[in-house]
């Protein structure tokens, strides 16, 4: 009855999880198994490659996820290795739908030595659901360990406006792709659900967030805007480490407000004082 599925390898949501996992461990942001995405898809088309009425198993997904009940995602597996997803999509990646209570995770595809979903579900389902509330277009949600952005925890206040500012100054595309700014957590125990809820409260004001000495999440419509988030953070913390200690010029307020002004951004409040 399902032969005529098409052939879940050629999906543009499982080669997207492919082709953006190879990218990022090529970038350095993801050794080992760090770092973790998923991918919000629409029933119809999981159901042109899969049969949706068949749950292969099911996993605890260990908080109230009701908010999400029946929507579907693709996620990165706990334990997998990013530069090994191109080239087994199906041991390292999962397609799961949340059950109607929230409770589980009905798997359909994927995980096949038995795994499950990435330590960071928690954080990932959480911030779906408040990005949600902001745009209905929202889909991604990436977690990444990019090392000059970690780096400027080491050297910077954890204060969210402070850090986006010291961007902001260093770069002068930060302004224009971030106008909205960072949002920065203080080190605390990934894996976890307080992580999750601290931040997914970061996710009502923010499209990324910093975990203080861990990594960092970018959000997006799609792989794209996420991906572009982050790399524009890293690249920028590159800049300013690689400047740190020698810095003679930064960008001024009143550049930065001009900036906006001429890309019809803007700006977080309270962080220029122009
Ligand atoms: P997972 O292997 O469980 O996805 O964890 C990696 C990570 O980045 C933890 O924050
Ligand atoms: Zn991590």
């Amino acid at each position: 009855m399902f032969k005529n599925k098409k052939e879940i390898l050629n999906a543009p949501f499982v080669q997207d999880m492919c082709r953006a996992t190879a990218n990022m461990y090529r970038q350095g942001w993801d050794e080992r198994n760090g770092g973790n995405i998923s991918y919000m898809l629409d029933e119809k088309d999981v159901a042109e490659y899969l049969d949706v009425t068949k749950v292969i198993r099911e996993i605890p997904t260990g908080f109230d996820a009701k908010a999400l009940a029946g929507k579907y995602f693709i996620v990165t597996g706990t334990g997998k290795y990013f530069k090994n997803v191109e080239i087994d999509p199906e041991n390292n990646l999962g397609i799961v739908r949340i059950s109607a209570d929230g409770s589980k995770a009905e798997l359909l595809w994927g995980y096949s030595d038995g795994g499950k979903f990435t330590s960071e579900f928690p954080a990932h389902m959480m911030s779906h659901i408040q990005r949600l509330a902001v745009d209905p277009n929202h889909r991604i949600v990436m977690h990444s360990h990019p090392t000059y952005t970690i780096a400027m925890n080491a050297v910077c206040p954890i204060d969210e406006k402070d850090f986006t500012h010291k961007l902001w100054q260093s770069n002068t595309e930060a302004i224009v792709v971030f106008p909205d700014g960072v949002g920065v957590l203080p080190c605390m125990v990934c894996g976890t659900n307080e992580i999750g809820e601290a931040t997914a409260e970061k996710m009502k004001n923010f499209r990324l967030v910093v975990w203080s000495n861990h990594g960092i999440y970018g959000t997006g419509k799609d792989m794209d805007e996420a991906f572009g988030l982050i790399e524009t953070v890293e690249k920028t913390a590159q800049i300013y480490m690689l400047a740190l200690g020698h810095t003679l010029n930064v960008i001024p307020d009143e550049t930065l407000k001009a900036l906006a002004d001429r890309f019809s951004v803007h700006p977080l409040d309270g962080v220029l004082s122009v």
